[in-house]
């Protein structure tokens, strides 16, 4: 099923709240949603640069009338208040993989949630859906999933119907992913940490397709949704290289040794450009069974990685 397939007649008369909406999965949702001439959507955003994202998106005059740009701070419980004023459905997409000095984990998930359930509670909003991470738990050793994890129990402990989708690596057409999955394919030489870490990729236009699958059927609860595929680090290089008729030689280095030079790196620069949390987060073993999402979600069925490799490789 493609997020196009759910387009047509998904929620008639919706007005839907999307924070962190310029980013990859927010300007996707939008340019979705706004194909529905039913919907509208107001775009949630923390800077004029990141207002500045969603006014170049491609959209025709009517689909414009149709959007509404808010800029604020995700702390500020009245301006999200004001901002979800008729808004029937909200998803929430602030998140970080990386935390740095100025924006912890807890800031971006923990206290983002705390507010805007706060914010949401009494409005018109009927459904609010999460977007997580695969191995995201209360319980996790790693600080990023731990969060995440805590995030999710805040959202699903409220009385607002909530469904927390826990999606593993994510390949859209121009995302950061798919082109370091490019870079790594079309170069002669790739290094990676644990090239034997299993993958299992979604399609973002799947990923769009559950979050209005799960705004539709008021689905509440937690989800694993995850592509069709698992298949090592290694593999996903080779598919990616097969399409683009490249053949790149790949060295597997220890995750251990990974940890060791980035941690050396956190100290010495107090903001790298991979902190090791971040790094374990990506070398999760990520292999889950998404038929129970997708039956939940009642949704057909997944893009599969070839087709979406060719998509987002712009092959
Ligand atoms: N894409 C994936 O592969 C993937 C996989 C699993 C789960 N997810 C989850 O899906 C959600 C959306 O993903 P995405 O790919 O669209 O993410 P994205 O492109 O990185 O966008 C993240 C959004 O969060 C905002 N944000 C970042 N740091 C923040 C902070 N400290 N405080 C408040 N807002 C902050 C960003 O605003 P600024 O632009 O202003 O920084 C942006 O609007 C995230 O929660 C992510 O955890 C994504």
């Amino acid at each position: 099923m493609s997020e196009d397939e759910t387009a047509p007649n998904a929620s008639s008369q919706a007005r839907w709240l999307i924070t962190g909406a310029n980013g990859n999965l927010g300007t996707r949702l939008i340019l979705n949603l706004l194909n529905d001439t039913d919907s509208s959507v107001v775009a949630v955003v923390r800077s004029e640069r990141a207002r500045g994202v969603i006014e170049q998106l491609d959209l025709t005059l009517d689909q414009r009338e149709r959007l509404e740009i808010r800029v604020l701070d995700y702390g500020d419980e009245a301006a999200l208040r004001s901002a979800a004023e008729g808004c029937t459905a909200a998803v929430h997409l602030v998140g970080i993989l990386k935390a740095t000095p100025g924006a912890s984990y807890e800031e971006a998930h923990e206290q983002s949630c705390k507010v805007l359930t706060r914010a949401l509670a009494g409005s018109s909003v009927q459904h609010l859906t999460y977007m997580s991470i695969v191995g995201s738990e209360a319980s996790a050793s790693n600080a990023c999933l731990a969060s995440k994890g805590r995030a999710a129990d805040i959202l699903l402990g409220e009385s607002l119907p909530a469904c927390v989708i826990r999606v593993p690596m994510v390949l859209g057409e121009g995302d950061y992913a798919s082109y370091a999955l490019k870079q790594r394919a079309c170069g002669k030489l790739a290094f990676g940490f644990r090239l034997a870490s299993l993958e299992q990729p979604i399609y973002a236009g799947d990923v769009i397709a559950a979050i209005r699958a799960a705004n539709r059927n008021r689905v509440s609860g937690l989800l694993d949704l995850a592509g069709p595929e698992v298949l090592t680090r290694r593999a996903l290089t080779e598919r990616a290289a097969g399409l683009l008729g490249r053949s790149p030689r790949q060295i597997s280095l220890p995750i251990a040794l990974g940890r060791v030079v980035l941690g050396l790196i956190e100290r010495l620069t107090g903001n790298p450009p991979v902190t090791v949390a971040m790094l374990d987060v990506l070398d999760h073993d990520d292999d889950v069974d998404p038929q129970p999402a997708l039956d939940t979600l009642n949704m057909g069925g997944l893009t599969p990685l070839d087709k979406a490799l060719q998509m987002v490789l712009g092959n």
